[in-house]
């Protein structure tokens, strides 16, 4: 596995490749890589000839008061994950090699950055939308791949390699969880033992909320149930839980299908996690 911090140098390994024919996927990250991360990669292996897993805690995709500055960054550890995992090249550019101080120009996919966290993390979307048609720009890959688990960031990022004719395909892959159900993230290594305890009635308020939608076939009723149930969860508070259309993230149809979204601070930890229930009310 090779190493790389330039863009020339990455854009040189791929074309190589691409003279050869070899297919290539890529799979963005901000790194603290953990098993969600790594079926990303093992999919995009299965997938592709080469494999670009890129590393880059994306400064401009966090608001003000967030947490940019304390984000893990086990660089050693992450390799080794990607080494053992068979990735072709690992891309690590340093900030300054995306943003110039000049930097000006901002991809906006306009509706769907609106619902869900979008009033809550002003900026988020565009700076996702950006670093990632950049990397797009830069590793030119046949496919890239993305968790189901960050829905919102999967939509935005579909609607521009649509709108914008990026010649990517977009692979959503299944959210990985631990056996307590809990969706991995590298946010979880904040939680401290009891708030880890708590975690997991994030996805259980979930599932309520999808078993009283298809029984009462009711959307407000169920976005009470799951409500009322994360309100019982100590240190918790709910930043939003909402059930809206997966493709428009606006209001659901009557046919479904339905996507349960919710995002829920345990102590100072802010959590996402969503559900997809088919099938008509
Ligand atoms: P990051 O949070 O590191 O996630 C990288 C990719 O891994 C995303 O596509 C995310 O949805 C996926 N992922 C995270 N946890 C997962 C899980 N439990 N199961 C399956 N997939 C999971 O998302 C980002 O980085 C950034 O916003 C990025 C797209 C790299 C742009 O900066």
């Amino acid at each position: 596995m090779k190493i790389i911090h330039s863009m020339g140098s990455v854009r040189q390994t791929v074309l190589g490749w691409r003279r050869a024919e070899r297919r290539v996927g890529l799979v963005p990250t901000m790194g603290a890589l953990h098993e969600g991360h790594a079926s990303l990669i093992r999919r995009a292996r299965r997938e592709n000839d080469e494999v670009v897993v890129s590393i880059f805690v994306n400064p401009v995709q966090f608001g003000p008061g967030e947490d940019f500055s304390r984000y893990p960054r086990p660089f050693v550890r992450d390799a080794a994950l990607c080494r053992r995992e068979g990735v072709s090249v690992l891309f690590a550019p340093k900030p300054s090699a995306l943003y110039s101080t000049d930097h000006q120009t901002w991809v906006t996919v306009e509706k769907l950055a609106g619902p869900l966290c979008g009033p809550f993390r002003p900026g988020h979307f565009r700076g996702v939308a950006t670093v990632v048609l950049k990397l797009f720009n830069m590793v030119q890959p046949d496919r890239a791949y993305f968790g189901k688990k960050d829905f919102q960031q999967l939509r935005v990022i579909e609607q521009m390699v649509n709108d914008l004719n990026v010649p990517v395909k977009i692979v959503p892959c299944p959210t990985v969880r631990d056996p307590s159900g809990l969706a991995l993230s590298s946010r979880n290594a904040y939680l401290s033992p009891d708030e880890r305890a708590a975690a997991p009635r994030l996805r259980r308020a979930l599932r309520t909320a999808g078993q009283v939608l298809k029984s009462r076939r009711n959307v407000r009723e169920a976005q009470r149930a799951a409500r009322n149930e994360l309100r019982q969860v100590p240190g918790a508070r709910i930043q939003y839980l909402e059930i809206l259309d997966p493709k428009t993230l606006s209001v659901p149809k009557k046919t479904g299908p339905f996507l349960l979204a919710a995002a829920v601070y345990v102590g100072r930890t802010r959590l996402i996690d969503n559900l997809l229930v088919r099938g008509a009310l």
